[in-house]
């Protein structure tokens, strides 16, 4: 098992999250997405959960990241950016894990444009954090605290 595995959580980050302090700073902020690990690093370090944090702007790189999330995840924090309202392909990865899945996103995607409000993750996920920005992947934390035992 990888060091920490019995206490890791894979992070996975989708399509322009990279691009984070340059994207759109009215709606996402100003911090990067290296900002958001350390905070999740450090949040989760107070948990004693270990972190995998990977961004990828491939849909099929994060299908099988998601395949092979059971080697030694015990949950996953998705936030797969645009890919939430097109990809029966992540959708249908899912599916093949059983680890539990909070879906987060930066922005409150309802109360943006109407092809933001649908999510193909949402039915699988064990929940959904939207709206908080960096905030939305801590709380996703603490909520997977309370699921996992
Ligand atoms: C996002 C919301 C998506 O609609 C958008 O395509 C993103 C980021 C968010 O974190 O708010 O890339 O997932």
């Amino acid at each position: 098992m990888t060091q920490g595995g019995d206490k890791k959580i894979l992070v996975l980050n989708g399509p322009n999250l990279n691009m984070l302090g340059m994207r759109e700073p009215e709606i996402y902020g100003t911090g990067t997405l290296g900002d958001i690990e350390q905070k999740v690093i450090a949040h989760a370090e107070k948990l004693g959960y270990s972190i995998d944090f990977r961004q990828s702007n491939s849909e099929g790189e994060l299908v099988t990241w998601i395949q092979q999330a059971g080697r030694g995840n015990r949950a996953i924090i998705l936030n797969a950016g645009a890919y939430s309202h097109t990809s029966i392909a992540i959708l249908d990865a899912l599916k093949t894990t059983d680890l539990p899945v909070i879906e987060v996103h930066l922005s409150n995607i309802f109360a943006r444009e109407p092809y933001r409000h649908h999510s193909y993750i949402s039915p699988v996920a064990a929940g959904v954090i939207c709206g908080f920005g960096d905030k939305s992947y801590i709380l996703a934390l603490d909520a997977l605290n309370d699921i996992l035992v």
